[in-house]
């Protein structure tokens, strides 16, 4: 119930991991403000449906991560929809044309591509952090998470790019938690090994990566959105993690270690 009439800010929530983050706090009464790209109509339909079925407030917005200065407006608009922000989940990424030379074997990485994955994966939660933790400040605190993966842990074909701004990423978590710790905020990462979604299924080798998984994890199956959602929401909810910073917990069925 700690949960309740509280508020998520989160980005990239049309599909995958974050329409699963977006539902599980919905589900327990949180309102939810949520950022799409592309998918315009999908968001829309999504926003209806939690609204109907869950009867909290639902709202989107887009943004483009690859411009990070945009969350500003955006939560300007966040706080005229919605009277406080408790939690922001930093969960958006890029894919396509944005990520070529920074998808891709070491020696046909570009500068460009490389710039790309981290403006959108690290500057990117640095300001809608900044943003959010201004408004939490307001209300005595709140909590931050990042979604980060085990490609910086083992080694994934093509994934320097992103695995390099995740390690960045999770490093930024820790100073972000330190410094806005007297404030109240709790700032963390979810790491996940491979996920079935969208952007899994836009990796050139998406079947080997299917099939090694489950051959890998104790637990003999893929990863799904819903499996990281549950730890993100654990995250966010002080009954639960009240005194959990700087980290970042590994949701990868197993698969890392093994
Ligand atoms: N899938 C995995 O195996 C895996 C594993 C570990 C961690 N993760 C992490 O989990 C997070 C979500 O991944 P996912 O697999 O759920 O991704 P996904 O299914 O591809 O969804 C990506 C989301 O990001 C949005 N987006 C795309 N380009 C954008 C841009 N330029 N600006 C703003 N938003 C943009 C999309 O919005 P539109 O639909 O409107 O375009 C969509 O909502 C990422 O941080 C990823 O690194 C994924």
């Amino acid at each position: 119930m700690s949960m309740q009439g509280k508020t998520l800010v989160i980005s990239g929530a049309t599909r995958g991991i974050g329409k699963a983050i977006l539902y599980r706090f919905a589900q327990n009464g949180v309102n939810v403000a949520f950022t799409y790209n592309k998918n315009e109509e999908e968001a829309a339909k999504i926003a209806t449906d939690i609204e109907k079925t869950h009867g909290v407030k639902a709202k989107y917005y887009r943004l483009d991560i690859l411009e990070p200065e945009q969350y500003i407006e955006l939560f300007k608009q966040i706080d005229n929809d919605f009277e406080r922000v408790d939690c922001f989940v930093s969960n958006a990424i890029i894919y396509g044309r944005s990520v070529v030379g920074g998808f891709a074997p070491f020696m046909r990485l570009k500068p460009k591509g490389l710039n790309n994955i981290y403006t959108a994966t690290v500057l990117a939660f640095v300001v809608g952090a900044q943003e959010a933790a201004k408004r939490m400040k307001l209300i005595g605190g709140g909590a931050i998470v990042s979604l980060s993966s085990t490609g910086n842990l083992v080694y994934m074909p093509n994934y320097a790019g992103h695995g390099n701004s995740k390690n960045a990423v999770e490093t930024m978590v820790k100073y972000a938690a330190v410094d806005l710790g007297e404030f109240g905020i709790r700032v963390n990462a979810v790491s996940g090994g491979p996920i079935d979604t969208d952007a899994l299924k836009a990796f050139p080798d998406y079947a080997q990566i299917k099939a090694k998984v489950e051959e890998q994890s104790p637990l003999k199956r893929m990863g799904t959105a819903t499996d990281l959602a549950g730890a993100v929401y654990f995250l966010c909810d002080p009954e639960q993690s009240a005194w959990l910073t700087g980290q970042t917990i590994v949701v990868d069925g197993g698969t890392t270690f093994k």
